[in-house]
């Protein structure tokens, strides 16, 4: 108001300067004036002239009224966005409010270049309050809200001093609860926010979605989860009930007359949706525990009961365990067995193995078990049936043992009663040059003899190893026996009387166990007057020589395994046998042949002989002496001595 005051009091100095000037000129035109008027010269120079000051109108005498400059619009004389203000003689613009001059003046004449332009309110911040954004209008400007807000008392836009409106937060508030789902988690109550469910346990996620979200109308808008059970019916237990159960969990419990053997009694539906059983089994109550003789219960539960038997009993053998088996008792097959006391004893022996029921006696060394049983048995009646062995000491059975005539046996029997006593004797020959020779016989003896004998048959020229063994005494003794040579068989032959120089004579052989160590010797003896030929002798020297005496000579020797079954022998053919040359006989010379028949080992020489044939010159009568009956008939006499000759004797 200051500034437009000045302005009209120099306006009005101005104007009281031309009053004056123009008053004293024309003093009757000029005085006629309007006090709004000047008086002015007229153009023309014929005078003065009152013309209304500036900003009036009017005759310039007698009244000079205002002019209102405005009345053409604010738009007109002062620009856009401005109110006209008249004033009397003028006018000012100001700018319509949310314009501000462009001179930052409140007010302002148009022609000094001033225009009103638009103010940014939003410039100022906080215009618009908490969560309102501001909006700059030409003139003016308008709040909105934010995201998140909404308006309050109004409607948008507003603007903040016009209207009670404001901008509010958006609040949903707590998330909503439903059925059958538990809120899990949220991230607020504003708009926005988001809220997470899952279903209750027991309950499945089926479809929809399982969030919730907090919306622009401030309200939540979701779940549409849907749970459903997961697991279905309840299991069936068999003889069971359910005493409490949710969706998920169920606990049975075992109806009346049963009871829980083993296995859980709880029932889980699992995240697959399906029941994890319950295991219990119900069985039918047993009733009494079941009574076993002379024993006591030493632990029981409703289903297992074990047993034990009681003092001055033993468990002898069986299960100790009864078991309650769906109402029927499994009973305990233990028997329990009286005590017998110490073990009892027997003279000279000893206890080799024993448990409760049962010892095994045994006679201790030098001792020997003689009739009765060894074992002792604790009876169920608490008494031991004594073993009844008898511990005799051991004496040998047999002594004094001794070989006569190679092949008996001689010994006395130790025996200890007037009992029969079972000898085994068991003999076993062997000879060094038969290597395969094995003569292995076993005989048995029965006999109460307190000395016996006994001759076997053993073969000869053998090694013999026997054993007696006294059967029930359990005793053996071992002797040596070496049988003797004997003299071979006689070898089988074919007595002739020939005239060739050459005879070929025939024999068989015997089949002898000696024949091993046999050999044949062929003799031939010149016929002489009286001749003697001396079978046991053993040797005969110059056997090779071919240089025949008048006397005796071995002519050939055959070793017995040289011969097969039968053997034809040249007398005289000129070969050697046996390292023995074999010579010619003489023409004219009459002979006799002479087959012997030896067996020699170890120094032992046991012969045979037979008069194998006769080679004929002149007609003789043989005679034997020695072992068997002969006489001399004839002129000619052969004494043969040691030695056997049936063959010849059947042919004379
Ligand atoms: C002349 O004008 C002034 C204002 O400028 C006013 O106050 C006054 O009354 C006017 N005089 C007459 C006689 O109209
Ligand atoms: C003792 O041993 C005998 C023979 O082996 C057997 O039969 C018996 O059952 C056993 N007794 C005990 C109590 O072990
Ligand atoms: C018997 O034994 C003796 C001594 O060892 C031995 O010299 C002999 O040749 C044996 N006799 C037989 C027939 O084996
Ligand atoms: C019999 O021969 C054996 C060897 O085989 C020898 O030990 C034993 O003393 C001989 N016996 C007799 C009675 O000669
Ligand atoms: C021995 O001679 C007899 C009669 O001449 C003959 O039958 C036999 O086969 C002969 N034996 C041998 C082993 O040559």
């Amino acid at each position: 108001m200051d500034w437009r005051h000045k302005t009209v009091a120099v306006f009005f100095l101005l104007c009281s300067l031309t009053d004056i000037r123009a008053m004293g000129q024309t003093p009757d035109v000029c005085s006629s004036c309007h006090a709004n008027a000047t008086c002015d010269d007229k153009s023309d120079g014929s005078g003065k002239v009152c013309n209304c000051m500036y900003g009036f109108v009017g005759n310039g005498r007698t009244f000079c009224q205002d002019k209102d400059e405005c009345q053409i619009g604010a738009n007109k004389i002062c620009g856009h966005h401005t109110s006209c203000h008249n004033t009397y003689g003028s006018y000012y613009c100001t700018c319509l409010s949310g314009y501000s001059p462009s001179n930052s003046m409140s007010s302002f004449i148009p022609n000094d270049g001033t225009h009103c332009q638009d103010i940014d309110e939003c410039q100022v911040s906080g215009l618009c309050g908490e969560g309102g954004r501001c909006m700059n209008l030409d003139g003016s400007f308008e709040c909105h809200c934010e995201v998140g807000y909404q308006v309050h008392n109004g409607a948008q836009p507003f603007h903040p001093q016009r209207d009670k409106a404001s901008c509010k937060v958006i609040d949903c508030g707590q998330p909503p609860s439903a059925e059958d789902m538990m809120l899990m988690s949220a991230t607020g109550t504003r708009y926005g926010s988001v809220a997470v469910f899952d279903c209750d346990d027991g309950l499945l996620w089926r479809s929809g979605n399982n969030t919730c979200v907090c919306g622009a109308d401030g309200a939540w808008k979701g779940p549409t989860m849907v749970c459903e059970a997961k697991c279905g019916p309840i299991p069936f237990l068999a003889n069971s009930e359910v005493v409490w159960h949710d969706r998920s969990v169920v606990i049975h419990r075992c109806v009346d007359g049963y009871h829980s053997w083993r296995g859980s009694n709880v029932s889980i539906c699992d995240n697959t949706g399906v029941w994890q059983k319950a295991t219990l089994t119900c069985i039918a109550k047993c009733g009494p525990v079941p009574f076993l003789a002379n024993s006591e219960v030493v632990w029981q539960n409703r289903s297992v009961v074990i047993h034990r038997c009681v003092d001055g009993y033993h468990s002898w053998r069986g299960s100790n365990i009864s078991i309650c088996d769906t109402g029927i008792w499994q009973k305990a097959t233990l028997t329990c067995m009286a005590k017998c006391g110490p073990i009892p004893f027997l003279a000279n022996s000893e206890v080799v193995w024993q448990n409760k029921s049962v010892v095994i006696h045994c006679c201790v060394d030098g001792y020997h078990s003689w009739r009765g049983s060894n074992i002792s048995i604790c009876d169920n009646t608490g008494v031991w049936q004594k073993a009844t062995l008898t511990c005799i000491e051991i004496k040998p059975a047999i002594t004094d043992l001794v070989v006569f005539n190679e092949k008996c046996l001689w010994w006395k029997a130790e025996k200890y009663e007037d009992d029969t006593e079972v000898y085994k004797v068991i003999y076993m020959g062997s000879r060094a040059y038969q290597r395969l020779f094995h003569d292995k016989r076993k005989r048995f003896l029965n006999s109460k003899a307190d000395r016996l004998q006994l001759c076997l048959n053993l073969l000869p020229a053998t090694n013999y190893s026997i054993s007696i063994t006294a059967v029930s005494a359990k005793f053996t003794v071992t002797v040596t026996t070496n049988t003797s040579l004997k003299a071979p068989q006689a070898p089988v032959i074919y007595y002739r009387e020939v005239e060739t120089p050459l005879p070929t004579l025939r024999l068989l052989r015997p089949t002898d166990t000696l024949d091993q160590i046999s050999l044949y010797q062929v003799f031939v003896l010149p016929v002489e007057a009286v001749m003697v030929f001396d079978c046991t002798s053993p040797g005969n020297s110059d056997f090779s020589s071919k240089q025949k005496s008048l006397e005796q000579y071995v002519t050939a020797q055959i070793q017995v395994r040289r011969v097969g079954r039968e053997m034809n022998f040249t007398v005289g053919d000129g070969l050697y046998y046996g390292g023995f040359y074999n010579a010619p006989l003489q023409n004219g010379r009459d002979y006799y042949i002479i087959l012997r028949a030896v067996s020699q080992w170890n120094g032992d020489f046991k012969s045979a002989c037979v008069l194998w044939a006769k080679a004929k010159g002149t007609s003789y009568v043989i005679r034997i002496s020695s072992l068997s009956a002969g006489g001399s008939v004839g002129l000619v006499t052969l004494v043969i001595l040691g030695g056997y000759s049936y063959s010849w004797f059947s042919k004379m």
